[in-house]
């Protein structure tokens, strides 16, 4: 068994797992809630161990070169080796506004699959707080946190990031993907359908990303903002005035903050959806009769026409929007910034020129 670091020896991670702070109390690390989770078990495990020594006669720590032949045992390095490497997002926190539905659901669950620990941040605590416990029992101790959050609400948005640093030390990407949907004739509009639009969509999208820019650039490691626009934000949509002009606003507001993040490595980009309606709760609305109407088709006509539509002839879920988002939020995209990405299914009006 070797005492001591000899040529070769590839020295493992040295940060400390437990911190002890007179006064306050333990902080333990880990590369993730349940790794940080089990040293604090261990330390608990061994202070009952110190203890019972103090009563048999004293407690005797092992020296350095014990301790270092434990944990450079040749059959030990051996069982790290077999570990599977890290996902895509290990270690990584994830704030998805909207959460508790449709796409900003499917991508917490897709996010969580890859490692990372997962806010799910909505209007609708109780949908939210299903969403967060099953992500916990499907992947494992604190991966999924529900936070209320109404995203028009400029003090509810800095709690929500102020909950996620105080649960999980920072936040490493945001997704902005809050939905409603409305959609009239340009006389029908009211000033108050105008304007819920306008709040929900575009300076709630503005809240958010603010925050998340703030936490970002004073954490000082760079970043990930993703923008769940439309292909609306785009193309004309017709009788859609409101919500497109605010999807468009989402998306011109992503490609200014692509330009003032660069120089901190936060990156921004934004993926267009269209006629995801599997999933989505926007369709269960007046929405969908107002699609309908407006293309003289009934309601339960919708997804086929969707389908129909683009030129894939395909129909679009908030599972392939997911694993876009992911894309973006990833090391894959690391040098895509002030980018687009249809998921559409293919839509001529909204090809990117
Ligand atoms: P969804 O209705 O299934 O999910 C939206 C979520 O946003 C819901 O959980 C809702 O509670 C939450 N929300 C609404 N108002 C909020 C507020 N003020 N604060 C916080 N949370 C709030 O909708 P879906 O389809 O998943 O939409 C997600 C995004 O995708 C939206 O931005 C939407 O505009 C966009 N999109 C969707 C398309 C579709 O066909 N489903 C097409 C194009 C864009």
């Amino acid at each position: 068994m070797p005492t001591k670091p000899t040529d070769g020896d590839e020295l493992r991670d040295a940060s400390p797992r437990v911190v002890l702070i007179p006064g306050l109390g333990m902080i333990t690390t880990g590369k993730d809630a349940t790794d940080a989770d089990v040293s604090r078990q261990l330390y608990h495990r061994a202070i009952s161990v110190i203890g019972g020594s103090e009563a048999l006669g004293g407690f005797e720590s092992l020296t350095a070169a014990e301790a270092y032949g434990i944990e450079y045992w040749p059959l030990e390095l051996y069982k790290l080796k077999l570990r599977p490497p890290d996902r895509d997002l290990a270690g990584k926190v994830v704030l998805i506004s909207g959460a508790a539905s449709g796409i900003g659901r499917a991508t917490a669950y897709r996010m969580a699959q890859e490692g990372a620990h997962v806010v799910i941040a909505d209007i609708n605590l109780r949908g939210a707080e299903e969403v967060a416990a099953d992500i916990v029992k499907r992947f494992g101790f604190k991966r999924g946190l529900a936070v209320s959050c109404d995203v028009t609400s400029e003090q509810a948005v800095i709690e929500a990031f102020q909950s996620t640093v105080s649960t999980y030390g920072g936040v490493d990407i945001v997704v902005n993907n809050t939905g409603i949907a409305g959609g009239k004739p340009i006389e029908d509009t009211t000033l108050s359908d105008w304007q819920r639009n306008i709040d929900i969509l575009a300076t709630g999208y503005f809240l958010v990303a603010r925050e998340g820019f703030r936490v970002l650039k004073k954490q000082g490691r760079g970043g990930v903002l993703i923008f769940v626009g439309s292909k609306n934000s785009i193309g004309a949509g017709k009788g859609a005035a409101a919500y497109s002009a605010a999807k468009a606003a989402e998306l011109h507001m992503a490609r200014c903050l692509a330009e003032e993040g660069g120089e901190f490595g936060i990156r921004v980009n934004s993926v267009l959806p269209d006629g995801v309606i599997q999933g989505s709760s926007i369709w269960d609305s007046e929405w969908r009769e107002a699609r309908a109407k407006n293309y003289g088709i009934k309601p339960d006509e919708l997804e086929e026409f969707y389908r129909k539509r683009n030129t894939l002839k395909v129909n679009v879920t908030p599972d392939d929007l997911a694993e876009a988002i992911l894309f973006l939020a990833g090391p894959r995209s690391a040098k895509t910034t002030g980018g687009v990405l249809t998921v559409d299914g293919g839509n001529p009006t909204a090809y990117v020129r």
